[in-house]
């Protein structure tokens, strides 16, 4: 029988520099779409995906993300006082069950592979999952639990595919495509940032994946591969090389790459014209700015 996915691994320990000198004190995942940091967003994913255990992989200077897990007695005996009832609902969603989180740390950011290898003695024989916050997707249906539904289907290893256009190959890894059968394609190989031209495709992977526990052993193995990191690219395609079979699952949805700025701005946009309390006045604003060309200048 095909074990459930119940834990999630979140690599946080990256350096965010992209986004200094904001993350010179503020973690990158605390940063926020209109009220609720990305971090909220990748949680509320993973609960709705049926995820049970948060492994998150820190590194120094990551405190704040612990504490917004954490309970806020101060804070919500006053909201309590005051009869505040929806701002005590909203902060439950924060809330985090004893034991159901854990942290682990990455001492040094030696890639993405190395984030997720540091969290293996928290994974048992079974399938887990990994979310990287900064890739945000608004989606009817959460991306995790589409995955999660065709994971039943398949077992093996899943990746999130979407298509990009051919000049923006070499910012992703890429899927060497095997067959495609439409919402799912079976891959038969991984390159990490290829250049457009020896791209072997367009699909490219972004940040949601479930993964064997045979992962794991390959990062065990294999040595740094592009930019002196540990690529977990390279451990998913060990497993095509091992016979196992890999999938990439293309999402319904929109993702917002929100580990760049342009990314961000455009998931802020979208968050915020989606929010009916402000929909309104945020979309006659920008009606006035993208009018007036020069205004924001
Ligand atoms: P990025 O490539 O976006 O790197 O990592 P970064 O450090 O977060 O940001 P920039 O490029 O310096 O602006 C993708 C994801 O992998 C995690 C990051 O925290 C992010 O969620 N990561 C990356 C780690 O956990 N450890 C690493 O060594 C590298």
């Amino acid at each position: 029988m095909k074990r459930k996915v119940t834990k999630a691994i979140f690599p946080v320990a990256g350096l965010g520099t992209r986004f200094l000198p904001a993350t010179k004190s503020i973690p990158k995942e605390i940063m926020t779409l209109v009220d609720r940091p990305l971090i909220q967003y990748a949680i509320d994913e993973a609960r709705a995906a049926g995820i049970k255990e948060f492994i998150f992989v820190t590194s120094r200077g990551k405190g704040a993300l612990e504490d917004y897990f954490d309970n806020a007695p101060v804070l919500e005996q006053e909201l309590r006082k005051k009869g505040k009832d929806k701002l005590l609902e909203l902060l439950k969603s924060t809330n985090m069950e004893s034991g159901a989180i854990a942290y682990i740390r990455q001492h040094k950011a030696l890639g993405l592979g190395h984030a997720v290898w540091c969290a293996r003695r928290l994974i048992a024989n079974e399938p887990f999952a990994v979310i990287l916050p900064d890739d945000v997707i608004a989606a009817e249906k959460p991306c995790l639990q589409q995955m999660v539904e065709a994971h039943a289907e398949t077992g093996g290893c899943m990746v999130a595919a979407m298509e990009v256009p051919p000049e923006a190959t070499s910012a992703y890894g890429v899927l060497d495509v095997e067959e495609d059968m439409g919402s799912m394609v079976s891959v038969r190989g991984m390159v990490e940032k290829p250049s457009p031209e020896d791209a072997p495709s367009n699909l490219a992977v972004i940040g949601r994946y479930i993964l064997t526990p045979k992962v794991l052993q390959n990062l065990n193995r294999i040595k740094a591969g592009a930019g002196g990191e540990l690529q977990l690219t390279d451990a998913i395609a060990e497993e095509i090389r091992s016979g196992r079979d890999v999938y990439g699952y293309r999402f319904r949805g929109q993702r917002f790459d929100c580990g760049s700025k342009a990314g961000f701005l455009q998931a802020t946009v979208a968050f915020g014209l989606a929010r009916e309390e402000l929909r309104d006045e945020f979309a006659a604003y920008l009606r006035e700015v993208v009018s007036i060309p020069s205004a924001a200048q």
